[in-house]
Protein backbone atom coordinates (compact mmCIF):
# COMPACT_ATOMS: atom_id res chain seq x y z
CA UNK A 1 0.00 0.00 0.00
CA UNK A 2 2.59 2.60 0.88
CA UNK A 3 4.70 1.88 -2.34
CA UNK A 4 1.57 3.10 -4.50
CA UNK A 5 1.70 5.89 -2.33
CA UNK A 6 4.77 6.64 -2.74
CA UNK A 7 5.48 6.06 -6.84
CA UNK A 8 1.55 6.59 -8.56
CA UNK A 9 -0.18 10.33 -9.15
CA UNK A 10 -4.05 9.12 -8.44
CA UNK A 11 -6.88 11.32 -9.72
CA UNK A 12 -9.00 13.13 -8.08
CA UNK A 13 -7.90 13.26 -5.00
CA UNK A 14 -5.14 14.90 -2.66
CA UNK A 15 -2.07 13.25 -3.51
CA UNK A 16 -0.68 13.25 0.67
CA UNK A 17 -3.92 12.36 1.40
CA UNK A 18 -4.46 9.11 -0.65
CA UNK A 19 -4.37 6.46 1.74
CA UNK A 20 -6.03 3.39 0.45
CA UNK A 21 -5.95 -0.60 0.92
CA UNK A 22 -5.23 -2.54 -2.15
CA UNK A 23 -7.99 -4.55 -4.07
CA UNK A 24 -7.13 -8.13 -4.78
CA UNK A 25 -10.24 -9.43 -6.28
CA UNK A 26 -14.03 -9.32 -6.27
CA UNK A 27 -17.36 -11.01 -6.71
CA UNK A 28 -20.99 -9.57 -7.43
CA UNK A 29 -21.70 -6.30 -5.53
CA UNK A 30 -18.14 -6.92 -3.56
CA UNK A 31 -14.59 -6.33 -3.32
CA UNK A 32 -11.85 -8.04 -1.58
CA UNK A 33 -8.65 -6.14 0.25
CA UNK A 34 -5.57 -7.63 0.74
CA UNK A 35 -6.16 -8.02 3.95
CA UNK A 36 -9.37 -9.98 3.28
CA UNK A 37 -11.93 -7.36 4.50
CA UNK A 38 -14.84 -7.58 1.94
CA UNK A 39 -16.82 -4.70 1.11
CA UNK A 40 -20.43 -4.24 -0.27
CA UNK A 41 -20.08 -1.40 -3.27
CA UNK A 42 -22.71 0.65 -2.98
CA UNK A 43 -21.26 3.12 -5.97
CA UNK A 44 -20.27 0.45 -8.46
CA UNK A 45 -16.96 1.87 -7.95
CA UNK A 46 -17.16 4.94 -10.65
CA UNK A 47 -20.99 4.05 -11.24
CA UNK A 48 -18.96 2.06 -13.64
CA UNK A 49 -18.97 -1.97 -12.47
CA UNK A 50 -22.97 -2.09 -13.82
CA UNK A 51 -22.59 -5.85 -13.93
CA UNK A 52 -21.12 -6.33 -10.12
CA UNK A 53 -17.07 -7.31 -10.02
CA UNK A 54 -15.60 -10.33 -12.24
CA UNK A 55 -18.28 -11.04 -14.08
CA UNK A 56 -17.74 -14.47 -14.98
CA UNK A 57 -19.27 -14.41 -18.81
CA UNK A 58 -17.61 -10.81 -19.38
CA UNK A 59 -13.68 -11.89 -17.86
CA UNK A 60 -14.42 -15.30 -19.84
CA UNK A 61 -14.82 -13.11 -23.30
CA UNK A 62 -11.69 -11.04 -22.78
CA UNK A 63 -9.61 -14.45 -21.90
CA UNK A 64 -10.62 -16.16 -25.20
CA UNK A 65 -10.29 -13.34 -27.18
CA UNK A 66 -6.91 -12.91 -25.82
CA UNK A 67 -6.47 -16.61 -26.66
CA UNK A 68 -7.29 -15.50 -30.35
CA UNK A 69 -6.22 -11.64 -31.02
CA UNK A 70 -5.44 -9.27 -29.30
CA UNK A 71 -5.27 -6.34 -31.35
CA UNK A 72 -5.71 -4.69 -35.00
CA UNK A 73 -6.32 -1.56 -35.50
CA UNK A 74 -9.59 0.17 -37.67
CA UNK A 75 -7.47 -0.19 -40.74
CA UNK A 76 -8.29 -4.30 -40.15
CA UNK A 77 -11.89 -5.75 -39.59
CA UNK A 78 -12.42 -7.03 -35.49
CA UNK A 79 -15.23 -9.79 -35.28
CA UNK A 80 -15.89 -8.27 -31.89
CA UNK A 81 -16.20 -4.40 -32.76
CA UNK A 82 -18.34 -5.52 -35.78
CA UNK A 83 -20.55 -7.34 -33.32
CA UNK A 84 -20.85 -4.99 -30.19
CA UNK A 85 -21.48 -2.41 -33.22
CA UNK A 86 -24.52 -4.40 -34.27
CA UNK A 87 -25.77 -4.75 -30.57
CA UNK A 88 -25.43 -1.64 -29.46
CA UNK A 89 -27.84 -0.72 -32.45
CA UNK A 90 -30.57 -2.69 -31.88
CA UNK A 91 -30.52 -2.37 -28.07
CA UNK A 92 -31.03 1.42 -29.09
CA UNK A 93 -33.07 1.03 -32.02
CA UNK A 94 -30.50 3.37 -34.03
CA UNK A 95 -31.53 1.47 -37.31
CA UNK A 96 -29.11 2.24 -40.03
CA UNK A 97 -26.71 3.98 -37.71
CA UNK A 98 -23.38 3.40 -36.84
CA UNK A 99 -20.92 3.16 -33.61
CA UNK A 100 -17.78 4.72 -33.49
CA UNK A 101 -15.52 3.21 -30.56
CA UNK A 102 -13.65 4.81 -28.64
CA UNK A 103 -11.51 4.51 -24.86
CA UNK A 104 -13.62 5.42 -22.71
CA UNK A 105 -16.40 8.10 -22.03
CA UNK A 106 -14.47 11.66 -22.69
CA UNK A 107 -13.40 10.93 -25.65
CA UNK A 108 -16.74 9.84 -26.62
CA UNK A 109 -17.84 13.05 -25.95
CA UNK A 110 -15.18 14.93 -27.57
CA UNK A 111 -15.85 12.88 -30.66
CA UNK A 112 -19.56 13.02 -30.74
CA UNK A 113 -19.28 16.81 -30.53
CA UNK A 114 -16.79 16.88 -33.69
CA UNK A 115 -19.45 14.54 -35.61
CA UNK A 116 -22.19 17.02 -34.68
CA UNK A 117 -20.04 19.67 -36.07
CA UNK A 118 -18.87 17.79 -39.42
CA UNK A 119 -22.41 16.22 -39.90
CA UNK A 120 -24.35 19.45 -39.52
CA UNK A 121 -21.78 21.11 -41.59
CA UNK A 122 -21.74 24.35 -39.63
CA UNK A 123 -17.98 24.49 -39.00
CA UNK A 124 -17.06 24.88 -35.20
CA UNK A 125 -20.29 25.48 -34.61
CA UNK A 126 -21.19 26.32 -30.79
CA UNK A 127 -22.52 23.49 -27.94
CA UNK A 128 -24.54 24.28 -25.52
CA UNK A 129 -23.94 22.30 -22.36
CA UNK A 130 -25.37 23.15 -18.87
CA UNK A 131 -24.16 24.03 -15.31
CA UNK A 132 -23.44 21.30 -12.88
CA UNK A 133 -22.23 18.68 -15.77
CA UNK A 134 -20.04 16.25 -16.02
CA UNK A 135 -18.84 15.17 -19.64
CA UNK A 136 -15.11 13.83 -18.72
CA UNK A 137 -11.64 15.84 -17.53
CA UNK A 138 -9.50 15.69 -20.53
CA UNK A 139 -8.97 19.62 -21.65
CA UNK A 140 -12.27 19.68 -24.44
CA UNK A 141 -14.81 18.01 -21.77
CA UNK A 142 -13.56 19.98 -18.95
CA UNK A 143 -14.58 22.99 -21.24
CA UNK A 144 -17.74 20.93 -21.91
CA UNK A 145 -18.38 19.73 -18.06
CA UNK A 146 -20.58 22.47 -16.14
CA UNK A 147 -18.23 21.46 -13.20
CA UNK A 148 -16.71 24.17 -11.13
CA UNK A 149 -13.80 21.90 -9.47
CA UNK A 150 -12.00 21.90 -12.82
CA UNK A 151 -13.40 25.67 -14.17
CA UNK A 152 -10.09 27.20 -13.59
CA UNK A 153 -7.92 24.84 -16.10
CA UNK A 154 -9.77 25.58 -19.43
CA UNK A 155 -11.83 29.09 -20.83
CA UNK A 156 -14.89 27.20 -22.04
CA UNK A 157 -15.56 29.90 -24.97
CA UNK A 158 -12.09 28.85 -26.93
CA UNK A 159 -13.72 25.70 -27.29
CA UNK A 160 -17.14 26.92 -28.74
CA UNK A 161 -19.20 25.95 -25.40
CA UNK A 162 -22.35 28.21 -24.41
CA UNK A 163 -23.63 27.40 -20.90
CA UNK A 164 -26.78 27.42 -19.37
CA UNK A 165 -28.08 26.79 -16.25
CA UNK A 166 -29.10 23.46 -14.74
CA UNK A 167 -32.36 21.89 -14.57
CA UNK A 168 -31.69 21.34 -10.77
CA UNK A 169 -35.16 21.40 -9.41
CA UNK A 170 -34.56 21.04 -5.62
CA UNK A 171 -32.56 24.37 -6.03
CA UNK A 172 -34.29 25.83 -9.39
CA UNK A 173 -32.08 28.79 -10.61
CA UNK A 174 -35.23 29.92 -12.44
CA UNK A 175 -37.06 30.00 -8.68
CA UNK A 176 -39.75 28.39 -9.91
CA UNK A 177 -41.95 26.14 -7.92
CA UNK A 178 -42.11 23.05 -9.16
CA UNK A 179 -40.06 20.14 -10.79
CA UNK A 180 -42.39 20.57 -13.89
CA UNK A 181 -41.87 24.86 -14.17
CA UNK A 182 -38.65 24.03 -13.30
CA UNK A 183 -38.22 21.42 -16.30
CA UNK A 184 -40.04 24.28 -18.40
CA UNK A 185 -37.88 27.10 -17.08
CA UNK A 186 -34.47 25.38 -18.09
CA UNK A 187 -35.60 24.97 -21.18
CA UNK A 188 -37.18 28.27 -22.38
CA UNK A 189 -33.56 29.46 -21.37
CA UNK A 190 -31.42 26.77 -23.93
CA UNK A 191 -34.23 28.28 -26.44
CA UNK A 192 -33.54 31.71 -25.85
CA UNK A 193 -29.69 30.87 -26.04
CA UNK A 194 -30.25 29.57 -29.16
CA UNK A 195 -31.96 32.17 -30.66
CA UNK A 196 -29.70 34.70 -29.25
CA UNK A 197 -26.44 33.21 -31.31
CA UNK A 198 -28.74 32.07 -33.94
CA UNK A 199 -29.45 28.22 -34.44
CA UNK A 200 -26.86 28.11 -37.28
CA UNK A 201 -24.49 28.67 -34.97
CA UNK A 202 -24.94 25.76 -32.90
CA UNK A 203 -23.75 22.62 -33.81
CA UNK A 204 -25.44 20.45 -31.19
CA UNK A 205 -26.66 19.95 -27.35
CA UNK A 206 -24.48 18.19 -25.00
CA UNK A 207 -26.76 17.04 -22.26
CA UNK A 208 -26.64 13.83 -19.52
CA UNK A 209 -29.72 12.11 -19.52
CA UNK A 210 -30.77 11.55 -16.11
CA UNK A 211 -27.91 10.67 -14.13
CA UNK A 212 -24.96 12.30 -13.53
CA UNK A 213 -21.82 12.85 -11.49
CA UNK A 214 -22.75 15.73 -9.54
CA UNK A 215 -26.26 15.00 -8.81
CA UNK A 216 -28.65 16.04 -10.94
CA UNK A 217 -31.44 14.18 -12.16
CA UNK A 218 -33.23 16.37 -14.26
CA UNK A 219 -37.18 17.28 -14.05
CA UNK A 220 -39.01 14.11 -16.30
CA UNK A 221 -40.46 16.94 -18.37
CA UNK A 222 -36.79 18.34 -19.66
CA UNK A 223 -35.64 15.43 -21.74
CA UNK A 224 -38.49 15.16 -24.49
CA UNK A 225 -38.73 19.27 -24.14
CA UNK A 226 -35.10 19.25 -24.78
CA UNK A 227 -35.40 17.24 -28.26
CA UNK A 228 -38.46 18.77 -29.34
CA UNK A 229 -36.55 22.34 -28.96
CA UNK A 230 -33.23 21.02 -30.84
CA UNK A 231 -35.64 19.07 -33.53
CA UNK A 232 -37.62 22.71 -33.95
CA UNK A 233 -33.90 24.70 -34.62
CA UNK A 234 -32.50 21.74 -36.65
CA UNK A 235 -29.63 20.94 -33.86
CA UNK A 236 -28.12 18.01 -32.46
CA UNK A 237 -29.43 16.05 -29.65
CA UNK A 238 -26.31 14.78 -27.91
CA UNK A 239 -27.68 12.25 -25.26
CA UNK A 240 -24.39 11.48 -22.68
CA UNK A 241 -25.29 8.38 -21.29
CA UNK A 242 -22.08 7.51 -20.22
CA UNK A 243 -23.49 6.94 -16.63
CA UNK A 244 -27.09 6.83 -17.32
CA UNK A 245 -26.87 3.88 -19.78
CA UNK A 246 -26.74 0.37 -19.37
CA UNK A 247 -29.27 0.03 -17.06
CA UNK A 248 -28.52 2.64 -14.39
CA UNK A 249 -31.52 4.49 -15.10
CA UNK A 250 -34.06 1.30 -15.14
CA UNK A 251 -33.59 0.95 -19.39
CA UNK A 252 -30.74 0.58 -21.66
CA UNK A 253 -30.42 4.11 -22.20
CA UNK A 254 -31.95 6.23 -20.46
CA UNK A 255 -33.77 8.85 -23.08
CA UNK A 256 -35.32 5.34 -23.45
CA UNK A 257 -37.85 6.26 -20.88
CA UNK A 258 -39.49 8.51 -23.47
CA UNK A 259 -39.84 6.36 -26.46
CA UNK A 260 -38.99 7.61 -29.45
CA UNK A 261 -39.91 11.41 -28.48
CA UNK A 262 -36.83 11.14 -26.20
CA UNK A 263 -34.46 9.56 -29.03
CA UNK A 264 -31.35 11.92 -29.38
CA UNK A 265 -29.21 11.87 -32.58
CA UNK A 266 -25.89 10.77 -30.99
CA UNK A 267 -25.25 9.18 -28.21
CA UNK A 268 -21.80 8.33 -25.82
CA UNK A 269 -21.53 5.14 -23.73
CA UNK A 270 -18.84 4.31 -21.56
CA UNK A 271 -18.72 2.98 -18.01
CA UNK A 272 -21.38 -0.02 -17.89
CA UNK A 273 -20.98 -0.91 -21.34
CA UNK A 274 -18.52 -3.38 -20.73
CA UNK A 275 -19.10 -3.00 -16.92
CA UNK A 276 -15.56 -1.71 -16.54
CA UNK A 277 -14.31 -4.86 -17.21
CA UNK A 278 -12.36 -3.45 -20.10
CA UNK A 279 -11.70 0.36 -20.77
CA UNK A 280 -14.11 1.36 -23.96
CA UNK A 281 -16.43 3.91 -24.89
CA UNK A 282 -18.88 4.32 -28.12
CA UNK A 283 -20.77 7.19 -29.92
CA UNK A 284 -23.27 6.08 -31.59
CA UNK A 285 -24.76 8.47 -34.45
CA UNK A 286 -28.14 8.41 -36.24
CA UNK A 287 -28.51 6.30 -39.81
CA UNK A 288 -29.14 10.53 -40.60
CA UNK A 289 -25.79 11.44 -39.48
CA UNK A 290 -23.74 8.32 -40.60
CA UNK A 291 -25.52 8.91 -44.29
CA UNK A 292 -23.98 12.39 -43.74
CA UNK A 293 -20.15 11.63 -42.48
CA UNK A 294 -20.31 8.66 -45.41
CA UNK A 295 -18.16 10.06 -47.78
CA UNK A 296 -15.76 12.31 -45.70
CA UNK A 297 -12.36 11.67 -44.17
CA UNK A 298 -12.79 11.40 -40.87
CA UNK A 299 -8.99 12.79 -39.65
CA UNK A 300 -9.83 11.43 -35.82
CA UNK A 301 -9.46 8.07 -33.86
CA UNK A 302 -6.66 7.26 -31.10
CA UNK A 303 -4.24 3.88 -31.56
CA UNK A 304 -6.65 1.47 -29.29
CA UNK A 305 -10.27 2.75 -30.14
CA UNK A 306 -12.44 -0.16 -30.45
CA UNK A 307 -9.90 -2.46 -29.04
CA UNK A 308 -10.74 -5.89 -29.75
CA UNK A 309 -10.71 -7.51 -26.11
CA UNK A 310 -12.63 -4.22 -24.73
CA UNK A 311 -15.50 -4.93 -27.83
CA UNK A 312 -15.17 -8.67 -26.80
CA UNK A 313 -15.57 -7.42 -23.38
CA UNK A 314 -18.87 -5.26 -24.21
CA UNK A 315 -20.23 -8.13 -26.19
CA UNK A 316 -20.44 -10.45 -23.47
CA UNK A 317 -21.88 -7.36 -21.01
CA UNK A 318 -24.34 -6.72 -23.38
CA UNK A 319 -25.38 -10.28 -23.08
CA UNK A 320 -25.37 -10.33 -19.50
CA UNK A 321 -27.58 -7.37 -19.28
CA UNK A 322 -29.89 -9.55 -21.69
CA UNK A 323 -29.92 -13.12 -19.78
CA UNK A 324 -30.15 -12.25 -16.39
CA UNK A 325 -32.86 -9.35 -17.15
CA UNK A 326 -30.74 -6.79 -15.36
CA UNK A 327 -32.19 -3.69 -16.72
CA UNK A 328 -35.52 -4.60 -15.42
CA UNK A 329 -34.07 -5.81 -11.78
CA UNK A 330 -32.51 -2.07 -11.43
CA UNK A 331 -35.84 -0.80 -12.03
CA UNK A 332 -37.34 -2.89 -9.47
CA UNK A 333 -34.13 -2.38 -7.14
CA UNK A 334 -34.56 1.28 -8.15
CA UNK A 335 -37.75 1.47 -6.87
CA UNK A 336 -37.03 0.40 -3.59
CA UNK A 337 -33.81 2.28 -2.73
CA UNK A 338 -35.70 5.57 -3.57
CA UNK A 339 -38.32 4.32 -1.21
CA UNK A 340 -36.01 3.32 1.68
CA UNK A 341 -33.98 6.72 1.19
CA UNK A 342 -37.34 8.49 1.50
CA UNK A 343 -38.06 6.82 4.69
CA UNK A 344 -34.33 7.84 5.54
CA UNK A 345 -35.06 11.42 4.83
CA UNK A 346 -38.48 11.60 6.88
CA UNK A 347 -36.28 10.69 10.30
CA UNK A 348 -33.11 12.67 9.31
CA UNK A 349 -33.42 16.19 9.12
CA UNK A 350 -29.65 16.28 7.43
CA UNK A 351 -31.47 15.00 4.36
CA UNK A 352 -32.71 17.49 2.14
CA UNK A 353 -33.52 15.78 -1.00
CA UNK A 354 -33.86 12.39 -2.51
CA UNK A 355 -34.08 12.27 -6.47
CA UNK A 356 -33.33 10.06 -8.80
CA UNK A 357 -34.73 5.60 -8.51
CA UNK A 358 -35.90 5.31 -12.21
CA UNK A 359 -32.87 2.72 -11.39
CA UNK A 360 -30.34 1.57 -8.75
CA UNK A 361 -29.01 5.51 -9.08
CA UNK A 362 -30.16 7.67 -5.68
CA UNK A 363 -28.60 10.90 -5.43
CA UNK A 364 -29.53 11.55 -0.96
CA UNK A 365 -28.33 15.45 -0.68
CA UNK A 366 -27.52 16.74 2.61
CA UNK A 367 -28.44 20.17 3.91
CA UNK A 368 -27.65 22.00 7.14
CA UNK A 369 -31.36 23.75 7.31
CA UNK A 370 -33.89 22.18 5.61
CA UNK A 371 -35.80 24.88 5.93
CA UNK A 372 -33.02 27.16 3.76
CA UNK A 373 -31.46 24.44 2.19
CA UNK A 374 -28.25 25.29 3.05
CA UNK A 375 -26.28 22.85 1.86
CA UNK A 376 -24.03 20.83 4.30
CA UNK A 377 -20.95 21.92 2.81
CA UNK A 378 -19.89 24.12 -0.23
CA UNK A 379 -19.94 21.85 -3.59
CA UNK A 380 -16.49 20.23 -4.01
CA UNK A 381 -15.57 20.23 -0.64
CA UNK A 382 -16.98 17.56 2.05
CA UNK A 383 -18.07 18.16 5.65
CA UNK A 384 -16.32 16.41 8.02
CA UNK A 385 -19.35 14.35 9.71
CA UNK A 386 -19.72 13.00 5.98
CA UNK A 387 -16.30 11.84 5.56
CA UNK A 388 -16.82 10.19 8.63
CA UNK A 389 -19.68 8.31 7.86
CA UNK A 390 -18.11 7.14 4.77
CA UNK A 391 -15.11 6.11 7.27
CA UNK A 392 -17.43 4.25 9.49
CA UNK A 393 -19.48 2.82 6.87
CA UNK A 394 -16.11 1.19 5.84
CA UNK A 395 -15.03 -0.48 8.51
CA UNK A 396 -18.81 -2.28 8.58
CA UNK A 397 -17.49 -3.69 4.97
CA UNK A 398 -19.86 -1.35 3.32
CA UNK A 399 -18.23 1.34 0.27
CA UNK A 400 -20.36 4.66 -0.41
CA UNK A 401 -19.61 6.93 -2.08
CA UNK A 402 -19.82 10.92 -1.29
CA UNK A 403 -19.15 13.81 -3.91
CA UNK A 404 -19.71 17.25 -1.88
CA UNK A 405 -22.77 17.37 0.48
CA UNK A 406 -24.39 14.35 -2.05
CA UNK A 407 -24.27 10.65 -0.99
CA UNK A 408 -24.38 8.62 -4.50
CA UNK A 409 -26.33 5.04 -4.36
CA UNK A 410 -25.65 3.43 -7.11
CA UNK A 411 -24.70 0.18 -6.40
CA UNK A 412 -23.99 -3.13 -9.32
CA UNK A 413 -27.39 -4.01 -11.16
CA UNK A 414 -26.27 -7.97 -9.38
CA UNK A 415 -26.75 -7.00 -5.95
CA UNK A 416 -29.03 -8.72 -3.68
CA UNK A 417 -32.29 -7.27 -1.89
CA UNK A 418 -31.02 -8.07 1.40
CA UNK A 419 -27.69 -6.74 0.78
CA UNK A 420 -29.40 -3.57 -0.38
CA UNK A 421 -31.49 -3.51 2.39
CA UNK A 422 -29.07 -3.97 5.19
CA UNK A 423 -26.59 -1.10 3.85
CA UNK A 424 -29.94 1.09 4.03
CA UNK A 425 -30.24 0.00 7.71
CA UNK A 426 -26.37 1.01 8.27
CA UNK A 427 -26.81 4.27 6.25
CA UNK A 428 -30.02 4.74 8.92
CA UNK A 429 -27.81 4.05 11.92
CA UNK A 430 -24.71 6.09 11.21
CA UNK A 431 -26.79 9.24 10.17
CA UNK A 432 -28.38 8.78 13.61
CA UNK A 433 -24.64 8.98 14.96
CA UNK A 434 -23.38 11.79 13.00
CA UNK A 435 -22.48 15.44 14.01
CA UNK A 436 -24.23 17.63 11.37
CA UNK A 437 -23.76 21.01 12.83
C1 LIG B 1 -21.89 11.55 -17.55
C2 LIG B 1 -20.42 11.31 -17.74
N1 LIG B 1 -19.86 11.63 -18.91
C3 LIG B 1 -18.55 11.41 -19.14
C4 LIG B 1 -17.75 10.88 -18.18
C5 LIG B 1 -16.28 10.68 -18.46
O1 LIG B 1 -16.02 9.34 -18.65
P1 LIG B 1 -14.50 8.80 -18.54
O2 LIG B 1 -14.08 8.97 -17.13
O3 LIG B 1 -14.60 7.36 -18.97
O4 LIG B 1 -13.68 9.60 -19.49
C6 LIG B 1 -18.29 10.53 -16.94
C7 LIG B 1 -17.44 9.94 -15.89
O5 LIG B 1 -17.77 9.91 -14.74
C8 LIG B 1 -19.67 10.75 -16.72
O6 LIG B 1 -20.24 10.45 -15.56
Amino acid sequence: MSMERDTVLHSWCVQAEWDAPTIVGGEGAYFFDAAGQRYLDMSSLAECMNLGHQHPRVVRAIQEQAQKLCFVTNAWGAEPRATLAQLLLEKSGFEGGRVFFTLGGADANEHAVKFARLASGKGQGQVITRERSYHGASFATMALSGDSRTATQVKPAQFGVLRVSAPYAYRCPYGTASETECGEAAVRHIERTVESVGAGAVAGVLMETNAGTNGIVAPPNYWPLLRGLTERHGIYLIADEVMSGFGRCGEWFAWQRYGDAGRPDLMTLAKGLTGAHAPLGAVVVSAAIAARLDKQMLYTGLTYCGHPLSCAAGVAAVRAYEDESLIERSRVLGQQLFEQARELQSRHAVIGDVRGGDGLFVVVELVRDRATREPLSPWASTHPALRALVAKALTHGVSFACRGNLLILAPPLVIEEQALTDAVHLLDRLLANGVWS
